[in-house]
């Protein structure tokens, strides 16, 4: 056979892959709509409207992957509304992704941090990812109520409300903070942010106290092993700035739960320094993994801390 022969039966064969714009306008239009913005023809037949996908914020909060699996898999196999039917029978995985690829390119801005890079919150180190949520957590004695809210592409804005859970109970003290997504890449799956929390002196808090940060996380290759660290400079009223704090994590990924190791080093300007460890395990709770837990103990190795274990969750 000659090679012009081969390369008409290849063509022949495969047909060019539809394009994503084309699957979509014939697929999807008429529920999500021609702009994608959530009104098409079919809209008034819908219980719960179909999503707008074109907007930024939607279209890069989610994986790539996660929303192939949707529109192969159906609305309901993730818990959201049976409307959104299953395409797996009818659809290669290839077209499912040129349809995905064309949505998300519909978003037309850089510069959104990719769902991809929104990794499992450690118990320890503060996420790098902008994020819209409220988490309650346990440390010890306190609990803490944390609101998350994201402003545009990269900024996130924070209150934390601490109460002592014991008998003494009432109010411990409040943390205001924002965090500024200072980098990301997808092609090395890993993304860095700094931020500043504030916390003033009210009830248990006697000083204002500054803490810059850097926050890193990282996915290899896309794969199941994440890293997260963060680097803090604590700042005190009276004293400037404190010491240095070190936080690093790994985890590996095992279907819906992150098991992971944190440890963290604190290196004080004057007296001892410290060292723990902190095994945890998040556990994904809602199938579109919006609703997540996480539990895990401090096991201080080194420093002036009293030497017990102390409990850690969240809910989020
Ligand atoms: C019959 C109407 C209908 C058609 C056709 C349809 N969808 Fe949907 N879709 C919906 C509805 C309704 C929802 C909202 C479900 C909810 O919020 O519970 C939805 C949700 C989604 C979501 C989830 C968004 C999120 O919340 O993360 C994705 C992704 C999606 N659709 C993509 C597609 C794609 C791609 C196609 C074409 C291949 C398509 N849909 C065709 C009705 C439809």
């Amino acid at each position: 056979m000659t090679s012009a022969t081969l390369l008409l039966g290849l063509a022949l064969q495969s047909p060019p892959p539809d394009s994503g714009r084309t699957l979509y306008r014939e697929w999807c239009s008429s529920c999500h709509g021609e702009d994608a913005r959530g009104v098409g023809r079919s809209s008034a037949r819908l219980e719960v409207p179909a999503t707008d996908l074109a907007g930024c914020a939607v279209s890069s909060a989610e994986p790539e992957d996660l929303w192939v699996a949707i529109v192969r898999d159906g609305g309901a196999s993730v818990g959201l509304s049976m409307d959104m039917p299953a395409f797996g029978e009818g659809a290669t995985v290839e077209q499912l992704q040129a349809i995905i690829r064309y949505i998300k390119s519909l978003c037309g801005e850089t510069g959104w941090p990719p769902g991809e890079l929104n990794l499992p919150r450690p118990l320890l180190a503060e996420k790098a990812f902008p994020e819209n949520e409220v988490v309650i957590e346990t440390r010890g004695r306190v609990q803490e109520l944390i609101y998350e809210r994201r402003i545009g592409r990269r900024l996130q804005i924070e209150g934390v409300a601490r109460m002592l859970a014991d008998s003494a109970g009432g109010f411990h003290s409040a943390t205001a903070a924002v965090k500024y997504n200072a980098w990301h890449s997808l092609a090395r799956r890993a993304l860095a942010s700094v931020g500043l929390e504030v916390t003033p002196p009210l009830k248990a808090q006697r000083l204002w106290e500054i803490e810059p940060y850097v926050a890193y996380g990282a996915n290899p290759g896309g794969g199941a092993t994440v890293i997260q660290g963060e680097l803090v400079a604590p700042w005190e009223e009276t004293e400037g700035v404190t010491g240095a704090e070190l936080r690093l994590g790994i985890g590996r990924q095992i279907d819906r739960v992150v098991p992971m190791l944190e440890a963290g080093w604190t290196v004080p300007r004057e007296g001892q320094q410290e060292f723990a460890l902190f095994p945890q395990t998040w556990i994904q709770l809602s199938r579109l993994g919006h609703v997540a837990a996480s539990i895990g103990v401090e096991i201080p190795l080194a420093g002036t801390a009293p030497r017990t274990a102390r409990l850690l969750a969240f809910v989020l």
